[in-house]
């Protein structure tokens, strides 16, 4: 395929050869497109060197033959690696004053960016608010990793390693070319996602990390494959996707409701909402005072339903149903275990188990599961993009 890797000015450019390297010796056609800054960290014959191609870095040269727009629709895929804080403000703001903005604004191929800057860039409000800009229009965030910086601190904002940049950009590539498209039609796919909130009082709640990425990938990728999806999204940090139905709720009461009724049509359930399994006994009508509350306060709570075993328990004859679980057991054994126990008490068709800590799982674009069987077999393993991990766990269910 034509890979266009654009490298902008940070230090990391020098790794990203390796990113060029390792799509070239993948057999993959590869046009580079440096800015200037790029330049200044790494020679243009290093890079023609590697690619095998010409290197491309100003706007006004090839005018003739529109190579502004020509190496964009030439594009399979456009990686940019590293990606600056500068390059991520001007991709979100849609800019074009250069020939990779052009390059970016002028393609439809999927775009994967690699981000390396210094920590407090990377944190720096604006760049986290352009970062969920590009998230949101479906570009792909590769790392950063976190570890030791240019100087002598360390945090997060180092360019992911190479391989890892390269296989995400494969795997973007392959999300867009190959759609299992059809595979899913005439089936109807109920989806939920996000986190629920128990409220506390008018203004507080009790909820959780969830963000709903890897739910509403899924309903992406089963409208994709021509399914009819509804999803029922709890409190989701992202954007709705379009042409699916849309159904919003907020609390653990709100979503078993909700999935009750759609459950009744549904050919597949899939529960990837993490739902709130206690909620608080009473949820007042005015805010919690202090004055009231003193310097101590007891919330009572009380269970929720269990939505996913009740669905289970009352399943149409060859509806499939599907449950998650994000543990934070860090042993593979140990973990694998406790979905299997899970599996057998929430007696579901298939748990997609995943690991989560306070750095690991939630908020991020990719993820790494492991699906089990009734019965438990490991039935499929997935580590990529969220939509890859969906693509994968409906080739299951398929
Ligand atoms: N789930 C549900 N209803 C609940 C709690 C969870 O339907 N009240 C579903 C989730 O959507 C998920 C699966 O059950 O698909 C596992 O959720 P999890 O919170 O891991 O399960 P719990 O039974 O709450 O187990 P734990 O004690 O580990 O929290």
């Amino acid at each position: 395929m034509t890979v266009v890797v654009g490298m902008t000015g940070g230090i990391a450019a020098y790794k990203a050869v390796n990113v060029i390297r390792g799509l070239v010796l993948e057999g993959h056609d590869v046009h580079v497109v440096a800015t200037e800054s790029a330049l200044r960290f790494v020679g243009l014959p290093t890079l023609e060197a590697i690619s095998r191609n010409r290197v491309h870095t100003d706007l006004y040269e090839g005018v003739a033959e529109v190579r502004h727009v020509a190496i964009g629709q030439s594009a399979d895929v456009i990686v940019i690696a590293p990606a600056t804080a500068n390059t991520i403000a001007k991709l979100s703001a849609g800019l074009a004053d250069d020939l990779l903005g052009n390059t970016v604004l002028a393609s439809t191929a999927p775009l994967v960016i690699a981000p390396a800057m210094h920590t407090e860039m990377w944190l720096n409000p604006a760049t986290v608010a352009n970062i969920a800009t590009l998230r949101d229009r479906g570009v792909v965030i590769v790392g950063p990793a976190s570890g030791q910086l240019t100087g002598s601190d360390s945090g997060p904002g180092r360019m992911e390693e190479p391989d890892v940049i390269v296989d995400a950009v494969v795997r973007a590539a392959d999300r867009f070319a190959a759609p299992r498209s059809g595979d899913l039609a005439g089936r109807r796919v109920l989806v939920t996602a996000g986190g629920t909130r128990e409220p506390l009082d008018p203004v507080r709640y009790l909820g959780n990390r969830s963000s709903g990425r890897q739910g509403v990938a899924l309903a992406v990728a089963a409208l994709a494959r021509g399914a009819e999806v509804t999803l029922l999204a709890a409190n989701l940090e992202v954007a709705e996707p379009q042409g699916v139905t849309v159904v919003h709720v907020g609390s653990a009461l709100e979503l078993s409701e909700a999935a009750t009724e759609h459950a009744q049509s549904a050919d597949v359930v899939i529960m990837a909402a993490a739902v709130a399994d206690y909620r608080p006994a009473v949820s007042v009508d005015a805010k919690i005072k202090k004055e009231s509350a003193g310097d101590r306060l007891t919330l009572e709570l009380v269970e929720n339903p269990d939505i996913l075993a009740g669905l289970s328990a009352h399943r149409r004859e060859g509806q499939v149903i599907v449950g998650f679980a994000a543990e934070t057991e860090s042993d593979d054994a140990a973990r694998l275990e406790i979905g299997r126990t899970k599996l057998a008490r929430k007696g579901c068709d298939y748990l997609v188990l995943n690991r989560v800590s306070w750095t690991e799982g939630f908020g991020s674009d990719s993820n790494t599961i492991i699906v089990l069987a009734a019965g438990g077999a490991v039935v499929a393993e997935a580590a990529g993009s969220k939509m890859s991990v969906a693509n994968n766990i409906l080739d299951v269910l398929v």
